[in-house]
């Protein structure tokens, strides 16, 4: 893999920048600016080369259709106010760019395409359309580790036709990784929470035979406690998973990993009520688990104290609530002062943990938080990342 980082001669060069610009927007305000903010080093290194750069970015689903909501304008507003960069958003059809009238107007040595996902053959992984927006330019560079999971035009098949390289936060994003998969400093822990065990199994399968702890919380911790016995009343849970919890503790048996999951809990009427502690066998009919007590709170922390490396992916309680927020706001704290100590490499990632860590400010504690979501939890379960794959 090539990092563009280490390319010289990047004056007046035009560089096909793919981001993932793909942040939350409600009625044109942007909700969340983590993964603008994050990218901003790289347009930077790129205006200090003095290259031109031409920004392609999708947000939503818009299945291939134009839709206004989800154009690219709210975010280069945005852009345009951070870098204090006059930026040209490009809304006419892109078979009808050409290179050399791109940068034309020296006003601008930023241009963005409108979202790349308005074009049919951005997810078809098109020949010709790929062929086309390789044209653009004279190098391209995948800044956009969170949608490298998707073998898209713009991802993977571009990098057929042009140059290509890693930018600087797709490779500060896979050397953060490594420490978590294969250059790891043990003992390991992950805390995996979120609501939904099928979509973590792979993940959490992977883990076992690398990692010494796992401790499974939030709502899937619910199916565990189920499948061990206990009452879990009107709590969140899914159906007919039995197996994939047998499979995780026949597998950790195996690879000598041990498994955690809540001692006690905190319950609540609704997701909106106060918080009540209880035993796991004490849960009633209409309580609903919304987070973990304080004895599986001291448990964990006492796991995080043990270790070298921790891996946190999912909330382990409704933190939307503050009376359920104990659990992820005391993991934090932990990791945190572990952390300062330098006693401890630790990695988070998921859009739930990532609100959670900015509750409270807490995102630059921790020596890597990864913004994306699909592609984080597939880089872990072993899976090869298409648009990885293509720069290699
Ligand atoms: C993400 O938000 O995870 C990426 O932008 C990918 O989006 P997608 O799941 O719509 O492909």
């Amino acid at each position: 893999m090539k990092f563009i980082r280490y390319q010289e001669n990047l004056r007046d060069k035009k560089i096909l920048l793919r981001l993932d610009l793909n942040v939350p927007i409600k009625n044109g305000i942007i909700k969340d600016e983590t993964r603008i903010n994050k990218i901003l080093p790289t347009i930077n290194f790129l205006l200090k080369k003095k290259s031109k750069i031409l920004i392609i970015s999708h947000i939503g689903r818009p299945n291939g259709k134009k839709e206004e909501s989800l154009s690219l304008k709210p975010i280069c507003e945005n852009l345009k106010t951070k870098l204090n960069q006059d930026i040209r958003l490009i809304k006419k059809d892109i078979f009808e760019l050409k290179k050399e009238d791109l940068f034309k107007d020296t006003k601008y040595q930023i241009i963005v395409l409108e979202n790349i996902r308005f074009y049919r053959e951005e997810e078809k992984n098109d020949d010709n359309f790929s062929k086309h927006l390789a044209k653009l330019g004279d190098l391209y560079v995948n800044d956009a580790f969170s949608c490298s999971h998707r073998e898209h035009a713009s991802v993977s098949k571009i990098t057929k036709f042009i140059p290509s390289y890693a930018g600087l936060q797709l490779e500060t994003e896979i050397n953060a990784l490594k420490k978590v998969t294969s250059e790891i400093k043990k003992p390991i822990s992950c805390i995996v929470g979120g609501s939904k065990i099928s979509t973590k199994i792979g993940l959490i399968k992977n883990l076992i035979p690398k990692f010494d702890h796992i401790i499974i919380a939030g709502g899937m911790a619910n199916n565990i406690l189920s499948y061990k016995g206990n009452p879990t009343g009107k709590s969140l849970k899914e159906k007919d998973c039995e197996k994939i919890i047998g499979d995780i503790f026949k597998t950790a048996k195996i690879h000598s990993c041990s498994i955690t999951f809540p001692e006690d809990v905190a319950v609540g009427n609704s997701i909106n009520g106060k918080s009540t502690i209880k035993g796991i066998a004490d849960v009633k009919n209409d309580d609903l688990i919304l987070d973990i007590g304080p004895k599986t709170i001291k448990k964990i922390k006492d796991i995080i104290e043990i270790s070298q490396t921790v891996l946190w992916n999912g909330p382990v309680g409704y933190f939307e609530n503050i009376n359920f927020a104990i659990g992820c706001y005391e993991i934090a704290k932990k990791i945190i002062e572990k952390n300062k100590n330098n006693q401890i490499y630790s990695v988070a990632g998921g859009g739930d943990t990532i609100a959670v860590l900015n509750q409270i400010n807490a995102l630059k504690s921790f020596n890597f938080v990864s913004t994306a979501g699909g592609a984080f939890l597939e880089y872990l379960e072993g899976k090869e990342l298409p648009g990885i794959k293509a720069l290699s």
